[in-house]
């Protein structure tokens, strides 16, 4: 049978699973990086707090530390299982991918979780109960642990833009995978960021002290950290530009919405303010400032790298050899993994796929629209919406008054050949053409309402046909001599 590994689509109405993704760990990113980077700065405070003899950094530890337990730790609990259900819906094969190379990675980066949850209770919890140096010896535990969890999911994250040497796809190797330039740059990169964050969110513990000598300490030495950070990771950005594969540069430069290098640019400028104007007049930082100082980090600068991190990697989701439609575009001998392609050229992306239904396995007049309809889902939902709104949706690239004929030839001509390059390969037989044409055709016209019409249609037609062949073979059969019968 020459069927191939894909799975039923999950497509989320209106906005397409792409942008669930994304939304989920935009705020999983916040939550993480910034206890990780508070995690550290604990580290530094607890030693100081101890060498200095101090209470004050210890409450200071304490306060923050709490916020951390009942805001970041709850969102991040929340949001990281909450990546691991909607990519593995959204992204079965790049999951996949991933885990065949990384499981123990991962099992590894659980138990450094483990330390450092248990270690933010402790921190937090043991704050006058244990003597400073013990509690800095937990602290600089917990930071370490922390650190740990980054290090392991960055070498993951990276392996999804590229594995990290070129060895890897004939020679297998989860260090090969692991370990690459862009691991490493991306780690410096996101530990920069992550402080920034820690600064950031850290403002809303800050704005709470009472003590304006001590405010205004805080106040400072969580702006220089912010500074520093913000200038190191925006450097280490550009130099991070020079590790990913051409192509990404070419999405980068062409094909990311025009709001995102000005949105970044206004992030790092109001982020680099906000530290300088605390850090001269901390009583200027209230709550209600560092509060709207964090959201606006989230959503002008996280969305933005959330989703260009994501455009930048196609047509991949998963290490140059996994397509964001999950079909496998790439033989990687390493793994004892082939490409599907030959398959799908062979047998039609309808029969190859083991979820189409029995009626649309081929395509005929009766159930154009719908085989259509189910080519657009499986080859380009992931990265298109067919629908009005959501990611890039479909109707946005042709012209309103292109003809079937023009449709099916660029679908044959761009599409099947992989002549585009972030977007996959996609083989068609020439029926799937068609079919997939007509669909585009009408979903660019009428949209989904036309479109759930047309099916309706079809639908009511097919079983109109069904009824009278019945209703005549009855008549057939009735006819017939006893004899025979
Ligand atoms: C791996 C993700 C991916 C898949 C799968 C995909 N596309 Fe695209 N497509 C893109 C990206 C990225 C662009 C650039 C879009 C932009 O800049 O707005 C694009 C652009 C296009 C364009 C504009 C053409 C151009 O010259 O730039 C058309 C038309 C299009 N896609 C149709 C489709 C159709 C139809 C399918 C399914 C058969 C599909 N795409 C599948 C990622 C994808």
């Amino acid at each position: 049978m020459d069927l191939i590994s894909l799975y039923p689509t999950w497509y989320e109405p209106m906005v397409g699973s792409g942008w669930v993704v994304a939304l989920i760990a935009t705020f999983h990113v916040l939550a993480s990086h910034t206890s990780v980077g508070a995690a550290l700065l604990f580290a530094y405070l607890s030693h100081k707090a101890y060498r200095e003899d101090r209470e004050d950094l210890l409450d200071f530890i304490k306060k923050y530390g709490l916020f951390l337990l009942v805001f970041t730790y709850v969102a991040g609990s929340i949001t990281g299982p909450g990546i691991w259900y909607s990519t593995t819906v959204a992204s079965p094969n790049g999951i996949g991918a991933l885990i065949h190379s990384f499981v123990w990675k991962w099992a590894t980066e659980w138990v450094f979780f483990v330390i450092e949850v248990v270690g933010v209770y402790m921190i937090v919890y043991l704050v006058g109960r244990v003597d400073k140096k013990t509690h800095m010896k937990i602290s600089v535990i917990f930071g370490m642990a922390s650190l740990a969890t980054m290090v392991i999911i960055v070498g993951i994250l990276s392996f999804m833009m590229l594995p990290g040497k070129e060895a890897w796809f004939e020679e297998g190797g989860y260090l090969n995978g692991f370990y690459g330039t862009n691991t490493f740059i991306q780690l410096g990169m996101r530990m920069a960021f992550m402080f920034t964050m820690t600064a950031v969110v850290g403002g809303i513990v800050i704005a709470g002290i009472k003590d304006p000598a001590f405010k205004k300490e805080m106040a400072r030495k969580l702006g220089w950290l912010g500074i520093i950070s913000t200038l190191i990771g925006a450097a280490m950005f550009q130099w991070y530009l020079t590790s990913v594969p051409s192509q990404a540069l070419l999405v980068m430069e062409n094909r990311l919405p025009d709001y995102f290098v000005p949105s970044i640019m206004a992030v790092l400028a109001g982020t680099l303010a906000y530290f300088i104007i605390t850090m001269l007049r901390p009583q200027v930082l209230v709550q209600g400032f560092a509060g709207a100082m964090t959201v606006i980090i989230l959503v002008a600068g996280l969305w933005p790298e959330e989703t260009a991190r994501e455009s930048m990697r196609k047509p991949y989701v998963a290490g140059q050899y996994v397509y964001s439609n999950q079909v496998i575009g790439r033989d990687v001998p390493g793994m004892d993994i082939q490409s599907q392609l030959p398959i799908i050229e062979k047998v039609g992306i309808l029969k190859a796929h083991p979820f189409t239904p029995d009626h649309l396995k081929e395509v005929n007049d009766g159930n154009m629209i719908q085989s259509g309809e189910f080519i657009a889902m499986t080859y380009c939902s992931n990265c298109h919406s067919p629908s009005e709104t959501g990611i890039r949706p479909l109707h946005r690239y042709f012209p309103d008054n292109i003809t079937q004929e023009r449709m099916e030839k660029y679908v044959k001509g761009v599409l099947t050949t992989g002549n585009i390059a972030y977007m996959p390969k996609m083989p068609m037989l020439d029926s799937e053409v068609k079919a997939l044409s007509a669909y585009l055709l009408l979903n660019n016209q009428g949209g989904s309402e036309a479109v759930k019409v047309a099916i309706k249609e079809e639908v009511a037609a097919r079983d109109r046909a069904l009824a009278e062949k019945q209703a005549s073979d009855k008549v057939a059969a009735l006819s017939l001599p006893q004899e025979v019968k």
